[in-house]
């Protein structure tokens, strides 16, 4: 932790009934402070409660930091505006994990760690056929990075960094292979496999598309476009999914199956499943003029309907991946003459009606970073199904750098949650013959 550099206190007092306890307060370099209440239980007998954990930190990290009410970001200090305008996304996935931005030679040897682990083992490929064709591609990736760790058995010791290193460069190097053959899959086209000449964002587009019987031409706009997605999509310190990871992980199991677990989570619709979603809604809306009706939904409380790509638990603020993917969409749109692209010009339209709502303005509901990734995807022809595979691509890096730090973390133990018990008190059983 880092000293006190404001003047807030460095303790907390807690008073239950005629009783004082105190807990330490510990300040982070940014960000709000935090009470370290490890030892409340065996002081005071008390538990907190917080379900969802609106207020708890989870853990200390280095990694990402988000400053909610500013709607800022940050990579390892790096506001995510320079490094989308700068740099692209396999440095960025050095500087996750090491820390900070490679120089050439590091960024060159890190490069080849990746390429030298695109290949999957060929049995891997039989696994794909147990899935019917029309599963969903996130159900195929679940599957199939939770077997990896059935194949790469010279990096499951989790205690080995050797290991770890070379199951955090299989990951990030495999998912784009894997993806797309969970896409290639579902349309009963032959798998292709990685040209490691092409960059990360390319190799993935060419193993999506490419067919054997015609040369690919990897699209420039497209490439980049992509290969921004997955910059904005690389981490965002202890959402869901990462979240999931830590706690995978907290338990020692392995590195393949702790982002296994990332993927389950992300899959949901609250989370990652939200740019699928929000594609879905906005072909529902179908015109602008629908727009008030399904406002009204969005705010009705006995209706399930969210206003999908809105909202976040720590922006209040806009979402600034939202606001360079709008940009994105944008010049993408432009650069591929589909400027009237009316998916475009009615989530345009709904951000704005929905900016002027009382409901969602004082809720400081904004767009996030799902509402316009859709868009962007589908004028690179990619199908909504796999716009949350696209995700787990990208999310990999953050997942494995939480993993790689929970790990080497000195205070780290397995996570495990208590609870506040609103079940049956002690009673005896009942035998079959005196149950009424
Ligand atoms: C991601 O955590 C991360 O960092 C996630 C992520 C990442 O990079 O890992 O940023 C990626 O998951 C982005 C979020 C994608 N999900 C969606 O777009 C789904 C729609 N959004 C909502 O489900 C919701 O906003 C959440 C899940 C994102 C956040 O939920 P919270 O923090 O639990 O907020 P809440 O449910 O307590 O909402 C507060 C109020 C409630 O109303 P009241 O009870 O105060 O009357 O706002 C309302 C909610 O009903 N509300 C919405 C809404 N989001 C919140 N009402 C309508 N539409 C919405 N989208």
């Amino acid at each position: 932790m880092s000293q006190n550099t404001n003047q807030t206190p460095d303790k907390a007092t807690l008073i239950i009934g005629e009783q004082k306890f105190e807990f330490p307060i510990y300040h982070g370099t940014e960000g709000p402070s935090v009470i370290d209440i490890q030892k409340l239980l065996s002081q005071t007998g008390y538990l907190t409660y917080d379900p969802g954990f609106t207020s708890t930190a989870s853990c200390s990290s280095a990694v990402t930091f988000i400053d909610g009410d500013a709607g800022r970001l940050l990579y390892r200090g790096y506001p995510i505006e320079q490094l989308a305008e700068y740099s692209d996304f396999l440095e960025i996935c050095y500087l996750l994990m090491h820390g900070e931005l490679p120089k050439l030679s590091q960024r060159a040897q890190f490069s080849e760690h990746i390429t030298y682990h695109t290949l999957l083992h060929e049995q891997i490929i039989s696994f794909f056929n147990g899935f019917r064709r029309d599963a969903h591609p996130m159900a195929v990736m679940v599957g199939v990075v939770g077997a990896l760790s059935a194949f790469y058995h010279d990096s499951l010791d989790i205690h080995d960094k050797k290991a770890r290193d070379t199951a955090t460069y299989r990951l990030i190097a495999k998912m784009p292979t894997l993806a797309a053959m969970a896409y290639k899959y579902t349309i009963g086209q032959p798998f292709v496999y990685p040209i490691n000449s092409t960059s990360y964002a390319g190799n993935f587009l060419r193993m999506m598309f490419a067919v054997p019987t015609e040369e690919y031409i990897i699209n420039p706009i497209f490439e980049k476009a992509l290969d921004l997605i997955l910059i904005l999509h690389a981490d965002h310190e202890q959402n869901a999914s990462t979240a999931t990871v830590r706690l995978a992980g907290s338990s020692a199991a392995n590195p393949f199956a702790c982002v296994a677990s990332g993927i389950a989570a992300l899959w949901g619709p609250a989370h990652g499943g939200a740019n699928e979603a929000v594609l879905k809604m906005l072909n529902e809306i179908g015109h602008v003029d629908n727009i008030p009706l399904f406002l009204e939904k969005a705010k009705d409380k006995n209706d399930p309907f969210r206003l999908m790509g809105f909202g976040h638990r720590v922006y209040k603020n806009f979402d600034p991946r939202a606001t360079l993917m709008r940009e994105m969409c944008h010049k993408v749109l432009d650069q591929l003459g589909q400027q009237d692209d009316p998916l475009f010009e009615l989530a345009l339209e709904l951000e704005a009606i929905a900016l002027k709502d009382e409901y969602f303005v004082s809720r400081k509901l904004y767009p996030n970073v799902d509402f316009y990734s859709g868009i962007i995807l589908k004028a690179m022809k990619i199908p909504t199904s796999m716009f949350t595979v696209i995700f787990s691509v990208a999310r990999t890096i953050g997942w494995v750098t939480h993993w790689r730090e929970m790990i080497s973390d000195p205070n780290q133990k397995i996570g495990r949650p208590r609870q506040l018990y609103s079940g049956n008190v002690e009673r005896n059983f009942i035998p079959m013959q005196n149950r009424k």
